[in-house]
C-alpha cells in the first residue's frame, strides 16, 4: 500500500475548510492507503501563541479528528511532539538546506509580513524543514496539498533528492535518481476540486484559523444557533439566482461548492436545484444541510473528549506506530550523514 501523511495544526478552532480541504479527504483515504494522521503541534509555535492552550487544542484537535470518522483501526493518530523523531530529522535536514530555498518561500514572506519583525521567529523561516521531516521520516508516498503548501512539498522534494545525491552514495546513484536511497521523494496529492473553502465575509481569501473576525468562518464545534447566525449573516451579492463559476460572484460559488459537498450532491444537481433560487430561500437551506451533517460529529466529539483515557490510549498507540517506522529512517539517515552510533 502507499502511504500517506497528513496533519492539521492545533491553533484556534477547526473550521469547515480544515474539515472539507483535509479531514473529510482522509476518511476515504483511509480505506486505500495506509496512512498517518498528526497533530502538528511543533508548526504550531512558529508564530506567537498562547502556551496554556496549546494542550488543550492539541486534545481537541485529535478528538475532531476521530468524531469525523479517522478510523484508528486503519490510521495511525498521533501528536508530532509525541515523536521525538520529527524535531530530530530537522535538525540534520536544516543542515543540507540552502537558506535562499527558505528565503524563497511565500508563506514566509506572508506571514512574516503580517506578523511584524519581532514575532518572527527563526522557527518561522525553518518551517519547511520541519514539514519536509514530517513527510520524508515516513518515506511517504504521497501527500495531499491544498494550493498554499504546494511550495512547501516542492522544496520537501528537492531536499530529498539533495540528501539522496549528498549522502546516499553509490546505493543512490545506482538507482539512477528519484526514489529509493535515504528517502522516497514524495509525490503531491491534489484535493478534489472545490475543497478550498472561502471566507464567509469575503470569498476571495481562503478560509482561516487565524482570521480575526469569528464571523469569517464555521468552526466544525460551532452550536447551531451559532451557525444560523453565521449564515444568516454572510456576504452574499444582489444578482438574480444562483450560480457556480461566475468571477463576480466568488461568495456564491463558495457556498453553493460548500453545500454541494455537504449534502453530497453533484454539481450538475446543485445547479438546477439553485438556479432561480435567491438568498432568501437558499442560506436556510445551507444552514440547516451544515446543521445535518455537523450534528453527529459533534455528538461523536462530546463522547471522545470526555473519555479521556481513550483518547490517550489512542495518542500512546498512534505515537508508537509511527516511532516505528521514524525511528528506521533516522537511524539510517544518521548513519548515511557519518555520525558515531551508540
Ligand atoms: N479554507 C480552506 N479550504 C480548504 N482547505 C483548507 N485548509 C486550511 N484552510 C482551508 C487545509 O487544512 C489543513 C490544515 O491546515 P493547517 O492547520 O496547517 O493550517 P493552514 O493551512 O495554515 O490553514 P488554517 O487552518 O486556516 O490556518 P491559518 O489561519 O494559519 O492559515 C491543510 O491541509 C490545509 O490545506
Amino acid at each position: 500500500k502507499k502511504r500517506i501523511v497528513s496533519g492539521v495544526q492545533p491553533t484556534g478552532s477547526v473550521h469547515l475548510g480544515n474539515y472539507l480541504g483535509a479531514i473529510k479527504n482522509w476518511v476515504s483515504l483511509q480505506n486505500t492507503y495506509e496512512t498517518l494522521f498528526f497533530i502538528v503541534d511543533l508548526h504550531a509555535i512558529t508564530l506567537p501563541y498562547e502556551a496554556q492552550q496549546l494542550a488543550i487544542a492539541t486534545r481537541t484537535t485529535a478528538a475532531i479528528y476521530l468524531a469525523c470518522g479517522v478510523d484508528t483501526s486503519k490510521a495511525s493518530v498521533f501528536v508530532q511532539s509525541h515523536v521525538r523523531a520529527h524535531a530530530e530529522l530537522m535538525w540534520l535536514l536544516s543542515s543540507a538546506t540552502p537558506i535562499g530555498w527558505l528565503n524563497k518561500m511565500i508563506q514566509f514572506k506572508e506571514k512574516s509580513r503580517k506578523a511584524g519583525d519581532e514575532n518572527v521567529g527563526a522557527a518561522l523561516l525553518t518551517y519547511p524543514v520541519l514539514m519536509a521531516s514530517d513527510i520524508l521520516l515516513y518515506q511517504s508516498d504521497l501527500v495531499p496539498v491544498g494550493e498554499d503548501q504546494k511550495q512547501h512539498l516542492e522544496m520537501t522534494r528537492d531536499l530529498a533528492e539533495r540528501v539522496n545525491y549528498l549522502y546516499g552514495g553509490r546505493k543512490w546513484k545506482k538507482l539512477g535518481g528519484r526514489g529509493g536511497a535515504i528517502f522516497k521523494v514524495p509525490e503531491p496529492l491534489i484535493p478534489p476540486a472545490g475543497a478550498r473553502v472561502m471566507s464567509l465575509t469575503d470569498g476571495l481569501s481562503k478560509m482561516s484559523k487565524s482570521a480575526p473576525s469569528e464571523q469569517s468562518r464555521i468552526n466544525l464545534l460551532d452550536p447551531k444557533d451559532v451557525i444560523v447566525n453565521k449564515i444568516k449573516r454572510c456576504k452574499t451579492d444582489s444578482f438574480p439566482g444562483l450560480e457556480f463559476d461566475n468571477p463576480e460572484r466568488p461568495e456564491c460559488n463558495n457556498l453553493l461548492s460548500v453545500y454541494q459537498i455537504i449534502t453530497g450532491k453533484t454539481k450538475e444537481e446543485v445547479t438546477q436545484e439553485c438556479r432561480d433560487m435567491n438568498w432568501g430561500t437558499f442560506k436556510p437551506l445551507l444552514t440547516d444541510a451544515l446543521i445535518h451533517h455537523l450534528h453527529p460529529i459533534q455528538v461523536r466529539y462530546k463522547e471522545i473528549i470526555s473519555d479521556s483515557a481513550y483518547l490517550d490510549k489512542v495518542l500512546v498507540e498512534g505515537a508508537a506506530k509511527a516511532s516505528s517506522i521514524a525511528d528506521a529512517t533516522l537511524n539510517n539517515v544518521y548513519q548515511a550523514m557519518g555520525f558515531l552510533r551508540r
